[in-house]
């Protein structure tokens, strides 16, 4: 059992919000992109290079058994997070673009025919676009796409039209990295199997800040990454299910992911070490298994909770500026929040909030066609972690009302 952490204790942990930038105290609002780390994750990884480090299940000596056994009890510590049965259901990888990806190649080239189906969303991250695309491009596949409401919901009349024999993959976002929107990941899942179709969930933007259960959501693949939730970059886990990735050929070759090479053919190791083809990022997978304790020591109800106050005082504060567009108020809404003020730039906005050592993401945010859709070049993006405090919200709504007064 992790020592608990009180909410209000967690600032002290992440050594980079006492930064001043441009002479000012950091106000970092950009954890949609990626999040701080904590202590402990850092000294993870940097006692790992200092004690320990050597290659994984290769070697005879010590410190490669060590560090072995260290990154398969990440493993373990990831299935546990996310409730998953089996350790040998988690795959890790770079990031959730790598996940899905590996999805895409590994199940798709060899499940989808001519004619199929896969669908995704209006509101999808490029990374649950483009890897589809590639695929049905591949395969002679179709991609099809819910729409979504004008409040920034998804029509699940849409995927119900949608859903047919055809379809065999659904692969959709559990949360919405522009506009925040919490989906209903279990009925989608849930229709998905309805038709025969597997269903992937992109939870990039959820694993940070909800209770993630995959027996629950009942899907075959989640997708997450690790630098989104306190650990470091290029850590990340695919969940898959066991059948499944029993079933699914590499997607890449090379050392570890093998049973025996031979010229007359090569047989592959199972699941989950056929998707994890040459030397691991061990440090990064043990960073991310202490993060993951980190966020169970505080809990991650407590987090949601106190992440769901701050993004109501974001949204009723803009409000009560007036002449800011709102970009997506789902009813069901999490960690982050886009907006428009008045006729300016996304951009002119950033840089003016970024002279008051205010951090927010300003752009398409790697969601193009949910821009199309939307009628909209780009937004202004607040996003909140476990250690925003009331006060960065206060700095944020006085600097948009300065922007605004300043663009105007
Ligand atoms: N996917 C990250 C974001 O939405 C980079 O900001």
């Amino acid at each position: 059992m992790n020592e608990k952490i009180s909410l209000a204790d967690v600032r002290q942990y992440f050594p980079i919000l006492t930064e001043k930038i441009y002479g000012r105290p950091l106000t970092y609002l950009d954890n949609g992109a990626t999040t701080q780390k904590p202590t402990q994750v850092i000294e993870a990884c940097a006692d790992i290079y200092r004690k320990q480090n050597a290659n994984i299940h290769r070697g005879v000596h010590h410190l490669s058994n060590v560090c072995t056994e260290h990154y398969e009890n990440a493993r373990k510590t990831v299935a546990k997070h996310i409730n998953a049965a089996e350790h040998s259901s988690i795959v890790f990888v770079r990031n959730t673009t790598e996940a899905i990806n590996l999805v895409a190649n590994a199940y798709g080239n060899t499940r989808l025919h001519v004619g199929d189906e896969v669908v995704v969303s209006q509101m999808e991250h490029h990374s649950n676009i483009v890897p589809w695309q590639l695929l049905c491009e591949r395969i002679g596949a179709t991609l099809r796409v819910i729409d979504i409401t004008d409040n920034g919901e998804l029509d699940l009349h849409s995927l119900e039209k949608i859903l047919c024999s055809r379809t065999k993959i659904v692969s959709i976002t559990h949360v919405s990295n522009v506009m925040g929107t919490v989906n209903d990941i279990k009925k989608i899942c849930q229709m998905a199997h309805a038709v025969g179709a597997i269903a992937v969930v992109d939870a990039a933007q959820s694993v940070p800040h909800t209770v993630i259960d995959v027996v629950d959501l009942d899907c075959d693949f989640l997708a997450f990454s690790g630098h989104k939730v306190y650990a470091p970059l290029g850590s990340g886990a695919l969940y898959g299910r066991k059948e499944i990735l029993q079933d699914m050929q590499p997607w890449m070759g090379g050392g570890e992911m093998i049973d025996k090479v031979s010229f007359a053919g090569t047989t592959f190791a199972d699941p989950p070490l056929r998707f994890e083809a040459g030397t691991p990022d061990y440090v990064a997978a043990v960073g991310l298994a202490t993060a993951l304790d980190f966020v169970d020591s505080v809990g991650l109800p407590i987090i949601e909770q106190h992440e769901k106050q701050l993004v109501d005082k974001i949204i009723n504060g803009l409000k009560t500026i007036g002449g800011i567009r709102i970009v997506g108020e789902a009813t069901n809404h999490s960690s982050a929040v886009s907006f428009l003020v008045g006729k300016s730039h996304p951009y002119d906005v950033g840089m003016i909030l970024d002279k008051m050592g205010i951090a927010v993401r300003t752009g398409h945010h790697c969601a193009q066609p949910l821009m199309e859709r939307l009628g909209i070049v780009g937004t202004v993006r607040a996003s909140v972690a476990m250690y925003t405090t009331e006060n960065d919200i206060d700095t944020l709504l006085n600097g948009v009302e300065f922007a605004k007064n300043m663009l105007s």
